[in-house]
């Protein structure tokens, strides 16, 4: 009988992808899938560390499997991703059930695992990743992530990534234009290129110039990437934006805070007058580009007067959309070792305000699109309580509801008249000329 695994995963889209690499090797290995973890062989859980919240989400989660591992003592537990990496052993010796941990490097071990026995730990460098091919078990059909580079240089002051994932490793350019070569023959419709950094793409081809060759692949119909650190953000991408026919024309560029001040205890190595002089030339260049940001809130010695520019910065700046976070202190970053560290009650109240500022800005932006007509790529159907549905995103990246029409199939770009705009969607009819 074919052995069964379950895959659970924690934090961000690029943990979501190394899932379904880890799901790609574990079918070739001869495993299926299950939903259920009480029918797995195998459970892996793949963690995100970036915030005390998703740490504490997984500990909780890992506890309850203890009953599972006394029900089935053959049960394998795999604990993958950025704690793996942080605090190996620490979870085999708090939670011996745990049989193996697994880096974000080393995740293609994860097909040794049938040969092992007892604990196992995978956490060393891996210069060869970018090198490594995966078979990727992806489970949208229409919309693909792939990997152009790993881990980051930049070591900002709070951020545990450059710690769990490594140092910036680029994947040569060949392969990644192969693998989007591959995805066209399958039928997807839209890439996502995904790096902690993809500014500082460098291979064969630069960022642009692999931008370039994305777009001459037949079927592939849209290009987006994430995500990009404002201080490599060039005037020649900003045009590659703009020129190159299938780029969509929206950017995540997260910002952190409107404080030039605490950007530098950030060690993010650009000032609030730098960032914004990127976004006025992304909005002179393309007037209808839109922006999306991150905000961490409550970050050590941010002042009320920090915190009242961040809130200003966003009235300037106006988003088309934020994620805000407060400040979770990783232990083993520099930010964690400041003086200064802020009240949890003050951090959530000025994360509150920051939300409540830009619910208003996005409900805004949102209301200049009614009446206009969107292209949307259709990505599912649904049945609501209103009747059948279609959703999908326009070349902006905001989700659009519309009433199902024959004529539409998932994969479609389609024409669609935006007629009310609500603050996490927009709905319309479709637009038959
Ligand atoms: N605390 C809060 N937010 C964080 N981020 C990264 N590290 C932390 C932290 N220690 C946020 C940043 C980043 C996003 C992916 O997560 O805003 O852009
Ligand atoms: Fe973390 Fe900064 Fe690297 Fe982004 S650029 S992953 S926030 S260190």
């Amino acid at each position: 009988m074919k052995k069964v695994y379950y895959i659970e995963t924690f934090g961000c889209q690029m943990n979501v992808h190394d899932s379904e690499k880890m799901s790609g090797i574990l079918k070739s290995e001869g495993y299926a899938e299950t939903d259920n973890p009480r029918n797995a062989d195998l459970i892996v859980f793949n963690t995100c560390s970036i915030r005390e919240k998703a740490e504490q989400k997984f500990f909780s989660r890992l506890g309850r499997l203890k009953t599972l591992k006394n029900r089935n003592p053959d049960l394998k537990i795999a604990v993958a991703g950025c704690i793996a990496q942080q605090e190996g052993n620490k979870i085999l010796h708090r939670t011996p059930y745990v049989d193996y941990v697994i880096g974000p490097q080393n995740l293609h071990l994860i097909n040794k695992i049938s040969t092992i026995q007892g604990h196992c730990i995978a956490c060393d460098d891996n210069p060869v990743l970018a090198d490594t091919d995966f078979c990727v078990d992806r489970k949208d059909r229409i919309k693909a992530w792939v990997t152009i580079m790993y881990g980051c240089n930049n070591f900002c002051s709070y951020c545990i990534v450059p710690h769990t994932r490594g140092r910036e490793k680029s994947r040569p350019s060949e392969k990644i234009l192969d693998e989007i070569e591959g995805l066209s023959r399958e039928g997807f419709r839209e890439i996502t290129l995904l790096g902690q950094n993809v500014n500082s793409y460098r291979s064969e081809l630069d960022f642009v110039g692999l931008l370039k060759h994305i777009n001459r692949i037949s079927r592939i119909e849209r290009i987006r990437f994430i995500t990009s650190h404002p201080k490599d953000l060039s005037i020649d991408l900003i045009h590659a934006v703009r020129d190159i026919e299938k780029v969509c024309q929206h950017i995540h560029l997260p910002l952190q805070s409107g404080s030039s001040r605490i950007l530098k205890l950030m060690n993010r190595k650009y000032s609030y007058d730098d960032y914004i002089k990127k976004i006025e030339m992304l909005r002179k260049i393309m007037p209808d580009i839109s922006i999306t940001t991150d905000i961490i809130t409550g970050f050590p010695q941010e002042s009320n007067e920090d915190h009242a520019s961040t809130i200003r910065a966003l009235k300037e700046i106006a988003f088309d959309g934020i994620f805000a976070f407060n400040y979770s202190p990783r232990p083993g970053t520099k930010a964690a070792t400041f003086t200064g560290h802020i009240d949890v009650k003050v951090k959530s109240q000025r994360l509150y305000e920051i939300i409540d500022v830009q619910n208003m800005i996005t409900d805004r932006k949102n209301k200049a699109i009614e009446g206009t007509i969107q292209q949307v790529l259709v990505e599912s159907v649904v049945t609501n309580g209103g009747g059948r549905v279609f959703t999908g995103r326009t070349r902006t990246s905001k989700i659009v509801n519309c009433p199902f029409d024959d004529s539409v199939i998932p994969s479609d770009i389609v024409e669609v008249k935006i007629l009310k705009a609500k603050r996490h969607s927009l709905e319309g009819i479709l637009h038959k000329p």
